[in-house]
């Protein structure tokens, strides 16, 4: 291998990192968003859209002219040519022209990414780019690959991903792809509950522009959310915390007890008046663990590391400790604290993988040239 500098690109379900493998975070991100131009709302609206597309949040100002699309959702690809539109961005956000792209990229595939994505994905990236080569390495490998210090290893990942969560044994590096189990729970359904929570706690955020409230409440999310550890002793406290509206003038509002009853959705479908999603994330581990052989799961069990946004909710690690023990009881099977890992900074996790895994030994034989992808089609990224 002649270059030791790769384009990584980490496009997920709600934010895109993109960066060089020399830096240790990527340089740049955005809403992994697209939306077209729509003529007939434009017409209604009366604004004049300057461009057919946009990318990202750039479209919020014609949010009313403009037809939004996800092209990534639960962590697969569903619309190809919006993808593509999204790679044209990614490019050109770290290279100045999509022509003479010399420098081989590395791609983190979802966790669950079948053949034929991986297909799909190798046949529009060397035909539109025609890059040198491609790697193409799974989320679940790379969030392994980084919190195991860089070094491959065995582990459980669980990643609270943006609409969903996953669960993937990881061992000896490799994803147990066919193993994985998933849970239609994630980043905007707390973010849904959220909103919910809060208008029904009364609260006037003093605008009716859901895009506003959102956006507000997507900080709330963050900086004041919690996993508590005992929702019917939580909600006694009944504690109020006073949040400063972002650019609201030195607006406040004051929320209760949806700070936790919201992200309770990732462990109790049952919490009162609250639609149920899922069995929560510590059975989505242990629903994982139970179908693996003995020798395997005794590898995945050793180290479950807990990956994604909503990692960064204080009290995640010690409720899902105290969950996953109960349900693992049945079993005679419990896992200590320090086997649970949620590493910093969780959202960047799997783009500093990858970038750290472009100077593994093993990294050689992942990265596939034009030529081999022409010969051997999807074949070649296994
Ligand atoms: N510190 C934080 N605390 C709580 N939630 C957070 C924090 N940081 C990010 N999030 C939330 O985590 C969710 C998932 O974000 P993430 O960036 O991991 O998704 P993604 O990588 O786009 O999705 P996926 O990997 O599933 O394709 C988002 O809803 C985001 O708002
Ligand atoms: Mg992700």
């Amino acid at each position: 291998m002649t270059t030791n500098k790769f384009a990584v690109f980490d496009l997920g379900t709600l934010h895109g990192r993109l960066g060089f493998s020399d830096c240790k975070l990527p340089t740049h991100s955005f809403r992994t968003l697209v939306a077209h131009s729509n003529e007939e709302k434009a017409k209604v609206s009366k604004l004049v859209p300057p461009k057919d597309l946009f990318i990202g949040t750039e479209y919020l100002e014609y949010a009313e002219c403009v037809d939004v699309i996800k092209p990534i959702y639960d962590a697969k690809v569903q619309s190809w040519g919006d993808w593509e539109h999204m790679l044209d961005y990614s490019f050109l956000t770290l290279f100045s022209s999509l022509t003479d792209l010399d420098t081989p990229l590395v791609y983190v595939e979802g966790p669950t990414w079948d053949v034929s994505m991986k297909r799909k994905a190798g046949e529009i990236i060397f035909e539109k780019y025609q890059l040198p080569s491609l790697g193409l390495v799974n989320h679940a490998e790379m969030s392994s690959f980084a919190s195991n210090n860089f070094q491959i290893g065995n582990s459980l990942v669980v990643e609270l991903g943006g609409t969903c969560s996953y669960c993937v044994p990881v061992i000896e590096g490799q994803a147990l792809v066919s193993q994985a189990t998933v849970m239609e729970a994630g980043g905007t359904t707390v973010t849904q509950a959220m909103i919910r929570g809060i208008q029904e706690e009364g609260v006037d955020f003093g605008t009716k522009d859901l895009t506003r409230i959102k956006e507000i409440v997507i900080k709330f999310k963050k900086m004041e959310g919690y996993i508590c550890q005992g929702v019917e002793k939580e909600i006694e406290l009944n504690k109020k915390v006073k949040f400063e509206i972002p650019n609201g003038d030195g607006k406040y509002i004051s929320v209760g007890n949806t700070r936790f009853l919201a992200p309770e959705l990732l462990f109790s479908p049952r919490v009162k008046n609250k639609q149920s999603f899922s069995n929560g994330m510590h059975n989505l581990a242990w629903d994982c663990l139970k179908k693996l052989k003995k020798e395997i799961f005794a590898k995945a069990s050793s180290q479950i590391i807990i990956a994604g946004g909503l990692s960064g909710y204080r009290g995640v690690k010690q409720r899902f400790l105290q969950e996953f023990n109960k349900i693992a009881k049945e079993s005679n099977f419990s896992i200590s604290e320090n086997e649970i890992i949620v590493p910093q900074n969780g959202v960047t996790l799997a783009w500093r993988g990858a970038a750290k895994f472009t100077h593994h030994e093993l990294f050689e034989k992942q990265l596939v040239t034009k030529e081999q992808f022409d010969n051997l089609g999807e074949n070649a990224f296994n």
